[in-house]
């Protein structure tokens, strides 16, 4: 029996209520975490690591702070205990959404552990520099479900930075060699024509993403990793190097829409080798 590995990412905009700043989608997640539970028990053969955005939790205090930027080369004094402040605000606001996560997905039923990235990651110049998979490949192995998230990470130039969710997904992949990642949100994928919103982009190829054919739409709210076009950027350097791997950015906003990404289903744009 051939197992198949997809990293699956919900994005922060899914997850959290973006007028209101730290509060969680608690039914919406609820809803994720059963599609996600049910994915499991129709496809035995389905190996999950599931990342987390966010969203309203981590990107404000993020952004006060210039977390992912890290510390200026040479701070003061009160530069210093000004980002290190930051530091631990968004450590706290990313993990206590990962608590609601944590929480939907036990009360559905699913064998979810949460491998805090801060703990096991550092980074060079705001990439995944060290990370122990040892834990994360022991949890596939156990038939468990890895969970990890946009985190606040050591950063051996800058001090300190911020990794999104597609940050750790490149490692992952580059290690882990998934055929699929999955990136749900609020938006049904790439537009042709944002913000107009009419026509969603199918598919995408890298020859034809390379040649400029994509002109990625702005985050329709704050955004300190980047929004869609540093994911297009990161899916695109991850397809050229993997030609087998594609990624899938979809909402998953209408029920049911995870659960088709899940198994195999056409939803959102589709961004590929060929
Ligand atoms: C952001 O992670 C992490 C923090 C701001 C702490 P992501 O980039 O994965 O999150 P979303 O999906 O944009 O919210």
């Amino acid at each position: 029996m051939t197992t198949e590995l997809v990293l699956l990412k919900l994005g922060g905009s899914l997850i959290t209520d973006k007028e209101t700043p730290y509060t969680p989608r608690l039914e919406k997640l609820h809803e994720l975490a059963h599609e996600i539970a049910s994915a499991l028990a129709q496809m035995p053969n389905l190996h999950l690591v599931l990342g987390h955005g966010s969203g309203s939790f981590g990107h404000a205090a993020a952004r006060l702070y210039r977390t992912r930027e890290g510390l200026s080369p040479t701070p003061t004094g009160d530069e210093r205990r000004f980002y290190w402040k930051g530091f631990a605000e968004v450590w706290y606001r990313a993990w206590q959404l990962n608590r609601f996560v944590m929480d939907a997905l036990y009360q559905a039923g699913l064998p979810a552990i949460a491998l805090a990235p801060i703990s096991a990651v550092t980074s060079r110049e705001v990439r995944v520099w060290r990370w122990d998979l040892g834990p994360l490949r022991a949890a596939l192995d156990a038939g468990l479900v890895p969970v990890v998230y946009g985190d606040v990470i050591f950063d051996e130039e800058r001090g300190g930075t911020i990794l999104s969710t597609e940050d750790l997904f490149a490692y992952l992949a580059r290690h882990l060699r998934p055929r699929r990642i999955l990136l749900a949100g609020l938006e049904a994928g790439v537009w042709e024509d944002f913000p107009a919103r009419t026509r969603l982009v199918r598919r995408i190829t890298l020859d034809a993403y390379r040649a400029g054919a994509v002109r990625a739409q702005a985050s329709a709210w704050v955004d300190v990793t980047g929004g869609m076009a540093a994911k297009l950027e990161l899916m695109f350097a991850l397809i050229g190097e993997m030609p087998n791997l594609t990624a899938h950015i979809f909402s998953a906003e209408e029920s049911g829409n995870l659960l088709r990404a899940l198994r195999r289903e056409e939803v959102g744009t589709e961004l590929a080798a060929l």
